[in-house]
C-alpha cells in the first residue's frame, strides 16, 4: 500500500532520489563500484563533494558573496557547541524557542556569557517571541528558523548589525530568504537534504578567526574551509544523497518553486484545522511551521477512529512530539501535496462521523 510518510526526521526524501542513491550503492555511474567502497579521495567523490557544496550555495544564493559550504558530522546537536567554540568571544544572545534553542543554548555557556533575548518558554513555546532588544555588544545572535517539535516558524528575522547565527535544520531550502543576511547557518541532513550522518554548515568567512581560544581541529570551521570539507573522511553516502537532492530541487527549479508548493500544503491542512472542530492547532496562527504542522483533536473519543483511520489510508508518522502532544504533520519538501490532500480528506470524515 502506498505510505504516507509525514515523518518529522529522518523523513521523506524524493523518490527518484532514493533509486538513484540505492543504484549508487551497488555500483556507482558504471565505474564497476560502489559509492561506499571508494576512496573519498577518488576523483568520483572529490566531484560529488564539490558539486555538493556548490549546489548548497548555489541554491541560497550565496555564490561569490565570502560563504563556505561544509558537510560536516555529529548533527545539528554538534553545531550548537561549534558554533560557541567558533565564534563566542564574550558574549552570545540566543532567541529560546523551543527545545532546539535550549539545547543550542546550554552547550554555549560553556564558552561565555549567554544572554537569553527573548522566550516563548512561559507559553509552552507556542509562538516567535516579536519586538525584543537585541544588545548591539553581542559576538552574535543565534535562532532557530522553525521549531521542529512545536511547529513554530520565524517568518520575519530580526534586523540587527549583530552577526546572526542560525539552526535551519527543519526549513532548509524550503522558503526563500535573504540568506547573506546570516553569517552561519547550519542544518542536520535528515529533513529537507539527505539521510542523517551529514551536516551542512554555511559560513562566512570573515566571521572566522575572531575568538582568543585555541580550537581542535575537528571543531574549526576554518580547518574544515581549508581542507574543502575534506579534512578527514565525509560522510559519503550522506553527502551524495544530500547532493541528488538538491540536483533535484534545482531541477524543479530551486526554492522558489517548492516554496509555493509547500506553501500549498500547508495552507491546506490549516485551513482545516481552522474550520474543522474536532481539531485545534497548536501553534500562533501567525507563527504557523510550513514545515510541521502541530494539532490536537478536541474529542478523545475521536482519537483511536481517527488513528484506525490514518492508518488504513497508510498515514504514516503523524504523532506528535512527547512534549506537546497530539499530532504533528510534517510535510518537507519531498512529501506530494496528494499525502496532505489524503490526510485532510480523513479529518473532514471525521468531523462527519463524530
Ligand atoms: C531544529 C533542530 N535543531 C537541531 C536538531 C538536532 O539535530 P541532530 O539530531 O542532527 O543533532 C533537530 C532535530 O530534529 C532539529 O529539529
Amino acid at each position: 500500500m502506498k505510505k504516507h510518510n509525514f515523518s518529522a526526521g529522518p523523513c521523506i526524501l524524493p523518490k527518484e532520489v532514493m533509486q538513484k542513491a540505492s543504484e549508487a550503492v551497488v555500483e556507482l555511474d558504471g565505474i564497476g563500484l560502489s559509492l561506499i567502497e571508494i576512496s573519498h579521495r577518488s576523483r568520483e567523490f572529490v566531484a560529488i563533494m564539490e558539486k555538493a557544496r556548490s549546489l548548497a550555495l548555489e541554491l541560497l544564493g550565496l555564490e561569490g558573496k565570502g560563504y563556505q559550504a561544509l558537510f560536516l558530522q555529529g548533527g545539528a546537536s554538534m553545531q550548537f557547541l561549534m558554533a560557541a567554540y567558533n565564534l563566542l568571544d564574550k558574549k552570545a544572545g540566543y532567541v529560546n524557542t523551543g527545545t532546539w534553542s535550549q539545547k543550542a543554548i546550554k552547550e554555549a555557556k560553556l564558552f561565555g556569557d549567554i544572554v537569553e533575548v527573548a522566550s516563548s518558554q512561559a507559553e509552552n513555546f507556542n509562538h516567535i517571541p516579536k519586538g525584543y532588544h537585541i544588545p548591539s555588544d553581542l559576538d552574535y545572535l543565534h535562532l532557530t528558523s522553525n521549531n521542529t517539535i512545536f511547529g513554530t516558524q520565524i517568518k520575519e528575522f530580526p534586523k540587527t548589525d549583530v552577526p546572526l547565527v542560525c539552526d535551519m535544520s527543519s526549513d532548509i531550502f524550503s522558503r526563500q530568504l535573504d540568506f547573506s543576511k546570516f553569517d552561519l547557518i547550519y542544518a542536520g541532513a535528515q529533513k529537507n537534504m539527505g539521510p542523517a550522518g551529514a551536516t551542512l554548515v554555511v559560513v562566512k568567512e570573515d566571521i572566522l578567526g575572531k575568538v582568543s581560544r585555541k580550537i581542535p581541529s575537528m571543531l574549526d570551521y576554518a580547518v574544515h574551509v581549508s581542507k574543502e570539507s575534506m579534512f578527514n573522511t565525509p560522510p559519503v553516502f550522506a553527502v551524495y544523497v544530500s547532493m541528488l537532492t538538491m540536483q533535484w530541487l534545482k531541477d524543479l527549479g530551486g526554492i522558489a518553486a517548492i516554496e509555493e508548493i509547500n506553501e500549498r500544503k500547508a495552507s491546506l491542512i490549516y485551513s482545516e484545522i481552522e474550520l474543522n472542530p474536532v481539531f485545534s492547532g497548536f501553534a500562533a496562527k501567525e507563527d504557523r511551521s510550513t514545515m510541521n504542522a502541530t494539532f490536537n483533536i478536541t474529542d478523545d473519543g475521536l482519537k483511536e477512529l481517527f488513528d484506525t483511520m490514518c492508518k488504513e489510508a497508510g498515514i504514516s508518522g503523524i504523532n506528535g512530539h512527547r512534549s506537546v502532544g497530539g499530532y504533528r504533520a510534517s510535510m518537507y519538501n519531498a512529501l506530494p501535496l496528494e499525502s496532505v490532500g489524503v490526510l485532510v480528506d480523513i479529518m473532514s470524515e471525521l468531523e462527519k462521523k463524530g
